[in-house]
């Protein structure tokens, strides 16, 4: 989708399709035109007016009308869309309004170019920013492998149009905006691939794909390497399928070319790649097993995130760590009862070989440590407790350090990927005593997110860690007004937001 600012006057703007946002309580008929909308009207020969008036729109969410030919309106389409109330406007809505009536159009109309009118109010940078990010996210499904696909047109053009007289440059907001959704985006496409298809390497194949377009550095370590290393943990996991097990990793160096100060501090963001969880020789039951083609949903977020960065250029170095594998039973398979040695040293009873997220994830934050992390991140779909607590609409995050559990707190509150604070108190980690070593990979039903980040906590050791566990957010199982069903990007662009706002601090 190519995004343009236009600065012509409503009546010139020629697409397929003018969308106008509408907040409650605003009509064509205020007195001081305030929302613009009484312009409109006269533009329309009165054709907004008549909408108000038989009371087909009021600005509640996600009302909406659409009108042809009207007025001396020279786009072919007219269409009113709800925005709730105007105050307390923020980017979170800006983008999913923008989002909603994308799809929309896109749906059985063969709409390929439109305009959005930037009223007063959304004009400021993040919701600029917004408007782009909501209109990419919204042109995506996941239906990849649909042999015919007429129903479903894109839009090949967005123009913006702003009603000042002197529109401020949108440019910078426009080019992050599509960073964080064409990043977005390439982790949604990851997430809906099958696993037949994505495999650990295939997936380190798209990985080192965007790494060489972006400029990034790329390595995949293969599975002699990591026996080489001792990476026991993630090796039991992939020790029961026929498809090798891959730890990608991207780098990301502000210094590349360039002689800027540069700080001390390297920030890894590690991804759990499990590109199918069969659930092992603790074998899943069959329903809804399907769906485990998703559990590197946290691997995409940081390959995508890994994008952004590169293309938005914070001036702090990252690392992007995703361990690939599949997790399938057979008769190499690891086995409950089995005891493995982790990278740390550490040894690990399985007891259950369907918590095989925090294993993979074990080596791969020892390993971030070990390249010189001074502070870690991971996201992970880890736990199905997770989703039975927060649904769909939060994700957790728990860890060793207040300050960064703020941070991505915050950079998620930015961009409507919200999270929701979980304890690690001492107490959590007796739950996970192993009898035979230095801990097991399971307690018991109790606080089953929380002793899978306490498991975490034992491979992070002093270094500031937090984990997010993005088991409900990182897939829809319904379709939202805003976006498709299915894989979302979730942790993208919070991820980007918190290496952003560190690199600016
Ligand atoms: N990938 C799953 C968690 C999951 C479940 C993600 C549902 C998304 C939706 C993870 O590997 C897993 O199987 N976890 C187990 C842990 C249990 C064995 C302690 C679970 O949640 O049942
Ligand atoms: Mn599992
Ligand atoms: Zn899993």
């Amino acid at each position: 989708m190519k995004i343009v600012a236009n600065r012509t006057g409503l009546a010139e703007i020629n697409q397929d399709v003018l969308i106008v946002p509408v907040f409650e309580g605003e009509t064509p008929r205020d007195s001081e035109n305030a929302s613009g909308l009484a312009a409109l009207d006269h533009l329309t020969s009165g054709a907004v007016a008549a909408v108000f008036d038989a009371g087909e729109i009021t600005g509640k969410p996600d009302q909406w009308v659409m009108l042809h030919n009207v007025g001396q309106l020279s786009a072919k389409r007219l269409m009113l869309y709800g925005g709730g109330n105007r105050e307390g406007i923020d980017s979170t809505r800006v983008g999913r309004l923008v989002g909603a009536a994308v799809r929309l159009l896109t749906k059985n109309r063969g709409i390929r170019s439109a305009a959005f009118l930037v009223t007063r109010s959304l004009e400021i940078e993040s919701h600029v920013q917004a408007i782009v990010e909501g209109a990419l996210i919204g042109q995506v499904s996941g239906d990849l492998y649909r042999s015919n696909n007429e129903q479903v047109s894109k839009i090949e053009s967005l123009e913006l149009v702003s009603e000042l007289s002197e529109p401020p440059n949108f440019d910078r907001a426009i080019a992050s905006g599509l960073a964080m959704a064409e990043s977005t985006n390439l982790a949604r496409m990851l997430g809906y691939e099958p696993s037949n298809v994505l495999t650990p390497n295939e997936l380190a194949l798209r990985a080192q794909k965007m790494a060489e377009q972006e400029g990034l550095g790329f390595d995949a370590l293969t599975e002699d390497e990591m026996k080489l290393l001792g990476m026991g943990a993630l090796l039991a996991v992939s020790r029961g399928s026929n498809e090798p097990a891959r730890l990608i990793v991207i780098t990301y160096d502000p210094a590349r070319g360039e002689e800027k100060p540069q700080s001390s501090e390297l920030i890894a963001l590690v991804g759990k790649g499990i590109t199918f969880d069969s659930g092992g020789i603790s074998i899943k039951p069959a329903a809804k097993m399907e769906d485990m083609k998703y559990d590197m949903g946290g691997g995409a977020a940081v390959i995508g995130a890994m994008q952004a960065i590169a293309r938005l250029r914070p001036n702090v170095r990252v690392i992007g760590l995703v361990p690939a594998s599949e997790n399938l039973p057979s008769g190499r398979a690891v086995k409950p009862g089995d005891v493995v040695r982790s990278l740390s040293g550490k040894t690990i009873e399985v007891v259950n070989t369907d918590a095989e997220g925090r294993l993979i994830l074990a080596d791969a934050i020892t390993y971030a440590i070990r390249r010189g992390a001074t502070c870690v991140v991971d996201a992970a779909t880890l736990t199905g407790a997770c989703v039975i607590a927060l649904g769909e609409t939060r994700a957790a995050v728990m860890g060793t350090d207040q300050r960064l559990i703020d941070d991505l707190i915050a950079a998620g509150e930015q961009c409507g990927e919200r999270l929701w604070p979980l304890p690690l108190d001492t107490a959590y980690g007796e739950i996970i005593r192993s009898d035979i070593a230095d801990v097991k990979n399971v307690g018991n039903r109790t606080a089953g997110s929380i002793t899978a980040g306490y498991f975490l906590k034992h491979f992070a050791g002093s270094v500031p860690w937090a984990h997010m566990d993005i088991a409900g957010t990182a897939w829809f199982e319904k379709e939202r007004p805003y976006i498709a069903k299915g894989a979302t990007g979730f942790g993208v662009r919070l991820m980007t937001n918190f290496v952003l706002n560190r690199a600016a601090k």
